[in-house]
């Protein structure tokens, strides 16, 4: 059995973090989302892993490489264009030759990984398996429709009156008989080779698609919610330990990871929570649910269940909650007199202030 992860797409709901780093790359506690994936598959017992990129092909070797720290081994292969999950088969037709695989979009998150999936997968062999979860905007996936005994009886791509809320999660087990299914179908509306068309064909031609449904999953809907929701998930199981230098004056309250290098001087951090490597925490409270990533600096701040990306300051702030700072973003306060909001804000920012 081997893998395909998908990891083309520009990312658009993830703006403004995606116009410079990959949407698969978005850390969750610290970690890109991409690496809980990667990890799930080497856990499913599947080494050979062939890595669909597309426009951010450099990030995504740069962070995974030969897939050997994942006990995986990469190849990589180019989508000149996003043309559709289906398109991406048909690209890695020679990678996959005549075997079994998963194909996993990296861009989701499925608490508890994959093994139960991919073990009774291999052990009932229908000709395809997916993932279905209840999702509150069904408009926004791909739905499937199920009959009394739960069998897969339809599946429509982003339905605008959708049949049910059971969505499309970005896994999918498929035998070679899928082969056939990418190269009959056409682009859909949006221009795209759809999975989901290729699975309606395959039931349209009476072929085994069994489902599974399951909780714990996380798209990223470029809703910052769901990430923030996804990080305290994963924030809760992570264990405490202290690798970078606390003073005396500082408290470090439950599950909290302090990273290599990092600094903490005369501050408070309630976990869970972690702070990344060389990032430097003074005069500060970092409440639950936090992640700061590497090479930060938060001084005289309060912050609190939100995520930080590498690089970035925070000073003076009481109190943020609830945020996403990306990548080399400074928030410091404004003069006092005249009391005005400066702001540099990159296309497709957000911010909220009290007025
Ligand atoms: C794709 C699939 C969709 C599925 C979703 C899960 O959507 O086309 O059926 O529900 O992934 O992440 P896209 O991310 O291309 O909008």
């Amino acid at each position: 059995m081997k893998a395909l992860v998908l990891c083309g797409g520009a990312g658009t709901r993830l703006r403004p973090i995606t116009h410079t780093s990959a949407k698969q790359l978005v850390p969750v506690a610290n970690k890109p989302v991409l690496f809980y994936g990667l990890e799930a598959i080497a856990d499913a017992g599947v080494r050979e892993t062939g890595i669909v990129v597309g426009d951010t092909e450099r990030e995504i070797r740069a962070a995974v490489g030969d897939g050997s720290a994942f006990g995986l081994d990469v190849t990589y292969l180019h989508q000149d264009a996003p043309r559709g999950l289906a398109h991406a088969v048909v690209i890695a037709r020679d990678f996959l030759g005549d075997d079994d695989f998963v194909m996993y979009l990296g861009d989701n998150f499925i608490v508890g990984g994959i093994s139960g999936v991919v073990d009774d997968f291999r052990r009932e062999r229908p000709d395809a398996r997916i993932l279905l979860t209840h999702v509150s905007e069904p408009t926004a996936f791909g739905i499937a429709e199920l009959d009394a005994d739960n069998r897969v009886v339809g599946l429509e791509e982003k339905p605008q009156e959708p049949k049910s809320d059971l969505a499309l999660v970005g896994v999918y087990l498929f035998t070679p008989g899928v082969h056939e299914a990418v190269r009959s179908i056409e682009p859909s509306r949006r221009g795209e080779l759809e999975i989901t068309d290729a699975l309606q064909w395959l039931l349209d031609r009476g072929f085994d698609v069994r489902s599974t449904t399951i909780s714990g999953y996380w798209k990223d809907t470029g809703n910052v919610t769901d990430m923030l929701e996804v990080n305290r998930s994963v924030l809760e199981t992570v264990a405490p330990r202290v690798d970078g230098s606390v003073d005396e004056a500082s408290e470090i309250i439950g599950r909290v990871r302090i990273e290599d290098g990092a600094k903490v001087f005369a501050s408070r951090i309630v976990g869970p929570a972690v702070i990344g490597a060389g990032t430097v925490i003074a005069h500060s409270y970092i409440g639950p649910f936090t992640s700061i990533a590497e090479d930060c600096r938060i001084e005289e701040s309060e912050i609190e269940y939100s995520i930080v990306l590498h690089r970035a300051s925070i000073v003076g702030m009481r109190r943020i909650e609830v945020s996403l700072i990306g990548h080399n973003v400074e928030v410091t306060p404004a003069p006092r007199t005249p009391s005005v909001h400066r702001l540099v804000l990159g296309d497709h920012s957000k911010v909220q202030i009290p007025t």
